[in-house]
């Protein structure tokens, strides 16, 4: 049998942050612009924004139900609820220890991105006008450094270990109070110094005014990876995070702050860098790296703009870290939970083969060669971890939540959570059936890649 989680979060608001710090990330600031850019815009904002509802929220409060249920990491927490001898459940939650482990890996690559610009905003390197080609070249620069990139996807990592080992309620809920508001406020200042430049208003109208005939069935499987991936779904985050919650605590309220706060965010990211983008003149469609080249237009428009490169950067790489303590708790959790190992074991192991696995992915975005599928090395982790896989996870979860554990049991975790029928009926039939709908079309099309 395996051990329960340990450290439960100290505050109700304290959840609610370490919650919200997992799911905003990279997700919503690279990931969420490049993945709308290079989709068209509007219509895929308005699919992805359908999908954090219809199984974005539904599978957030299952996933928390699970965790607070079992009291155990997502391996633990399907052994505990479906207890028969030979259950295939618990394979779900192996494979989102997986997965967590492969999203990470590419993730501290971007994360090191973050803190190669963190670095270079320091030395005041965006405080003159640049244009996107002078963007796009340090951009190319800095990805293309064999050396730099592999440095500090491990600085990143090595920062995550650090945290992570501290347990719960020390390190992650203490950071996550202070520094994910400060963000919000950063953010909040970028988006109206976009929105006043000149030209941006063609930003707007991009993000918010849809052309169905550019949706794609692939822009259809974008959107609901990045629904999932931007809520840290479908690989059992949620239900680790779950796990640390108290028992009085009432999960719905929590879980939709949540998801309302998260995809606020993702909305916001936005309206700062499509804006930005139009406003110099750039193209939408640039790919992973495009917040990166967008960013630096918007500094030398403000007063104080270094500072304010600074602060974007230095809270970027925060918003990060809540995401990658996240992702790393999954598998130490796991480890620490099924496999006994101590804490300060698993840390350093999980961390350090995960930067064994960084290294290809940081590399193959201009250093070295790595082409794997016609995709480079990264993208196909993206692909394959931060998409395929957390829609199979979320697709299972919806089935065991709605059928094998039993909704019922579900709701009576959520404790007398508003409009509980609605739940049942999306967890029971629109997720497995939207999901498995849109997964079955992506493999008969084959258009994915
Ligand atoms: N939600 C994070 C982001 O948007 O950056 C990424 C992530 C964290 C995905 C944790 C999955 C996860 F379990």
């Amino acid at each position: 049998m395996s051990a329960p989680s340990t450290g439960k979060f100290g505050s109700r608001i304290g959840f609610i942050l370490a919650a919200a710090g997992s799911a905003i990330g990279l997700g919503n600031i690279w990931r969420f612009p490049y993945t709308a850019g290079e989709n068209g815009g509007a219509a895929f904002v308005l699919v992805y924004l359908g999908f954090v509802a219809l199984i974005g929220i539904p599978v957030l409060l299952a996933e928390l139900s699970i965790g607070r249920a079992s009291g155990k990491n997502p391996v633990g927490a399907f052994e505990t609820l479906d207890p028969k001898r030979g259950s295939k459940w618990p394979w779900v939650g192996s494979l989102g220890v997986l997965t967590g482990f492969g999203i990470l890996s590419f993730y501290s690559v971007i994360a090191g991105w973050t803190l190669s610009y963190l670095w270079r905003a320091l030395s005041g390197e965006f405080a003159s006008a640049m244009s996107p080609e002078q963007s796009d070249v340090i951009f190319k620069q800095i990805i293309s450094s064999p050396v730099e990139v592999v440095v500090m996807a491990g600085v990143f990592l090595l920062l995550t270990a650090v945290v992570v080992r501290g347990g719960v309620s020390g390190g992650i809920e203490r950071a996550a109070k202070v520094l994910m508001p400060m963000f919000f406020v950063v953010l909040l200042v970028l988006a109206v110094r976009a929105l006043t430049l000149p030209g941006g208003g063609a930003g707007v109208t991009f993000l918010f005014e849809p052309d169905f005939s550019k949706l794609s069935g692939a822009a259809v499987m974008s959107a609901l990876g990045q629904a999932l991936f931007s809520l840290s779904l479908g690989m059992g985050a949620m239900i680790t995070y779950g796990s640390y919650l108290q028992k009085q605590e009432p999960l719905g309220l929590a879980g939709v702050s949540v998801a309302l706060f998260d995809t606020a965010i993702a909305v916001l990211a936005g309206l700062i860098i499509f804006p930005a983008l139009f406003s110099v003149g750039a193209e939408p469609s640039a790919g992973p790296g495009l917040v990166f080249v967008a960013m630096p237009a918007i500094f030398d428009q403000l007063p104080m703009g270094t500072a304010f490169g600074v602060a974007f950067y230095a809270l970027l790489a925060v918003a990060a870290l809540t995401s990658t303590i996240s992702l790393l708790e999954v598998v130490v959790a796991y480890l620490v939970g099924e496999r006994g190992w101590n804490r300060e074991k698993a840390v350093w192991v999980v961390t350090g083969t995960c930067f064994l696995l960084a290294i290809p992915s940081a590399l193959s975005q201009g250093a070295v060669d790595i082409q794997l599928f016609g995709q480079s090395f990264l993208d196909l982790m993206n692909i394959l971890f931060g998409n395929v896989s957390l829609s199979l996870g979320a697709l299972l979860i919806a089935v065991f939540a709605g059928w094998r554990w039993g909704a019922d049991k579900a709701l009576a975790e959520m404790k007398g959570m508003p409009m509980g029928g609605l739940w049942a009926v999306a967890i029971r039939y629109v997720c497995p059936l939207a999901i498995a709908g849109i997964m079955i079309y992506i493999l008969v099309t084959g258009n994915f890649f």
